[in-house]
C-alpha cells in the first residue's frame, strides 16, 4: 500500500530518536521512498549515517549549504510527513507557525498529511501549554500518535514514551488509505473459540486472529465502521473499531446475531469450533489411571444461520482446508448461501493459521475465481475489500 509513496521522516532530539531507524526501515520494506530530515538536537542522539545507510540517500539537516537550494519546498511535495519523535519544542514551534530550522520550515510548507509523535518527560507532556499546542494543531488537521506510559529516561514511570514504530506505521497506513468504504458497516469475526471441558481445560485451535484483525484494520482505514467479534488472542486489538471479546461459539453466535441486521458486509474469518464437549464438568476432572473418553456435540454453524437469514448483506465466509480446497470451498459457499468464500489452503507453507502471510483464492457465487499470490495478511485483506467493493457497486 505504501509502494511508490514519498514519506518524509523528521527526527528531533529525544531519547527515542533511535527508534526512527526501525520506522525508516519498515517504510522502505513497504516500498516507500523515505527522505529523512534531522534537527541539530537529533544528531546528538543518533548519527545521520544510520539513516543514510537505510535509505541510500543523504540526510537533510539544514536550510542552507546543501546541493538543493530549496529543500523545504522540494520535500513539501511528498505524500506525508511524520515527525518521530516530536519534542515539545518542535510541537510548540509548529503551533506558533515558527520556522527556525529545516524541519519546522518544512512543516510550514507541507500541504499533505502530517503525523506528530510526541515523546518527552511526563512533566513536560502534562504541561498545559504543550496540551494546548497539541489541541491547536489537531484542530488544524495534524494527526497525533500519543506517547505510551512506562519507564522514562529519568528512570521514573509516566506518560511520554515514544509510541512504537509499528503503531506509527499503522497510523500512516490509515491516513494514506483511500476512504472508499466510508459509511459502510462491517461485521468481522476473528480468532478461535474455546469450548470448555471443566474449569481449567478447553479445546480450541491455532487461530491467532491475525487474518481477521487485518481485515478489521483495513476496513477501518478505508473509512468503514467496524464491529470486530473476536475469540481469545494474544495480538494487539485494532484501535478505532468496536471490539467484542468472546470465548465460546455460543457467545460468538450471540454477538454476531445481535449486530447482523445493522451490518452491510459480514466477514466470518473466525475459526469457530465445530464441536464442544457434550457436558461441562463443574469440577476439575481428576486424573485416573484409565482411558478418558470425552463425548463431543456439534456447535451451531453461525455462518449457515446467517446465510439463511440474510437480506441485504454481502456475506463472506472463509474455508480452511487441507485437501480439495476449491471443491470444499464451493460446497460451503452453496450450503451457507454466501456471496463470496475465501479458500484458504492451510497446509501450504506460509499460509493459514498463525502465519504473517497468507495465500488464498476468492470463489464467487457466479462461479468466478481469483487466485491471489502469497502476501502479508493486511494486503490479502485489502484485496478482499477491493472485490467486496466491486460486488457492492455491481449489485
Ligand atoms: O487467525 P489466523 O492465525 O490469522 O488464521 C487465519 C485462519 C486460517 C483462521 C483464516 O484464514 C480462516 O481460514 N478462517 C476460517 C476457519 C474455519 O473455521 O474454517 P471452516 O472451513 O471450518 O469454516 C467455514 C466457515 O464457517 C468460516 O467462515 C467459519 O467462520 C464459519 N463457521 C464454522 C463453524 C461454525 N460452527 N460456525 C461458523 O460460522
Amino acid at each position: 500500500m505504501l509502494n511508490g509513496m514519498k514519506i518524509v521522516v523528521g527526527v528531533t532530539g529525544g531519547i527515542g530518536a533511535y527508534k526512527a531507524a526501525e520506522l525508516v526501515s519498515r517504510l522502505r520494506d513497504e516500498g516507500a521512498t523515505v527522505p529523512v530530515v534531522m534537527t541539530d538536537a537529533a544528531r546528538e542522539f543518533i548519527r545521520p549515517l544510520v539513516f543514510e545507510t537505510l535509505t541510500g540517500q543523504s540526510v537533510f539537516t539544514g536550510l542552507f549549504g546543501g546541493k538543493n537550494p530549496l529543500p523545504h519546498i522540494t520535500l513539501s511535495e511528498s505524500d506525508l510527513l511524520v515527525v518521530y519523535p516530536a519534542t515539545a519544542n518542535v510541537i510548540g514551534q509548529a503551533a506558533c507557525g515558527l520556522g527556525p530550522d529545516l524541519l519546522t520550515t518544512l512543516l510550514l510548507a507541507f500541504k499533505s498529511p502530517v503525523i506528530l509523535c510526541p515523546a518527552m518527560n511526563s512533566r513536560m507532556y502534562e504541561n498545559p501549554v504543550l496540551q494546548e499546542n497539541i489541541k491547536k494543531l489537531e484542530e488544524r488537521g495534524y494527526v497525533f500518535v500519543p506517547p505510551e506510559t512506562g519507564r522514562l529516561a529519568c528512570g521514573k514511570a509516566g506518560t511520554g514514551r515514544l509510541a512504537p514504530a509499528t503503531t506509527v506505521l499503522e497510523t500512516i497506513r490509515g491516513v494514506l488509505a483511500p476512504k472508499d468504504l466510508k459509511g459502510l458497516k462491517f461485521l468481522v469475526t476473528a480468532g478461535p473459540t474455546r469450548e470448555h471441558l471443566d474449569p481449567v481445560r478447553y479445546i480450541t485451535n491455532r487461530s491467532s486472529g491475525k487474518m481477521g484483525y487485518a481485515i478489521a484494520r483495513a476496513a477501518r482505514d478505508r473509512g468503514a465502521r467496524v464491529v470486530l467479534v473476536s475469540g481469545p488472542t494474544s495480538i494487539e486489538k485494532p484501535s478505532g473499531v468496536s471490539f467484542i471479546g468472546i470465548n465460546t461459539a455460543f457467545e460468538m453466535r450471540e454477538a454476531v446475531l445481535s449486530h447482523f441486521d445493522a451490518s452491510q458486509i459480514v466477514i466470518m474469518c473466525a475459526a469457530v469450533s465445530d464441536y464442544r464437549p457434550a457436558s461441562l464438568s463443574k469440577r476439575k476432572i481428576k486424573k485416573e489411571n484409565a482411558e478418558l473418553t470425552v463425548k463431543f456435540t456439534p456447535n451451531p454453524d453461525i455462518l449457515m444461520e446467517l446465510g439463511s437469514h440474510k437480506n441485504q448483506q454481502i456475506l463472506v465466509g472463509f474455508a480452511a482446508e487441507t485437501e480439495n480446497v476449491l471443491d470444499h470451498a464451493r460446497t460451503k459457499l452453496q450450503a451457507k448461501n454466501l456471496d463470496l468464500i475465501v479458500a484458504n489452503d492451510i497446509g501450504r507453507e506460509g499460509a493459514g493459521f498463525e502465519t504473517d502471510t497468507n495465500a488464498v483464492g476468492l470463489v464467487f457465487r457466479d462461479g468466478r475465481f481469483i487466485e491471489l499470490p502469497m502476501m502479508d495478511k493486511l494486503s490479502v485483506a485489502h484485496r478482499l475489500l477491493d472485490v467486496i467493493l466491486d460486488l457492492l457497486q455491481y449489485d
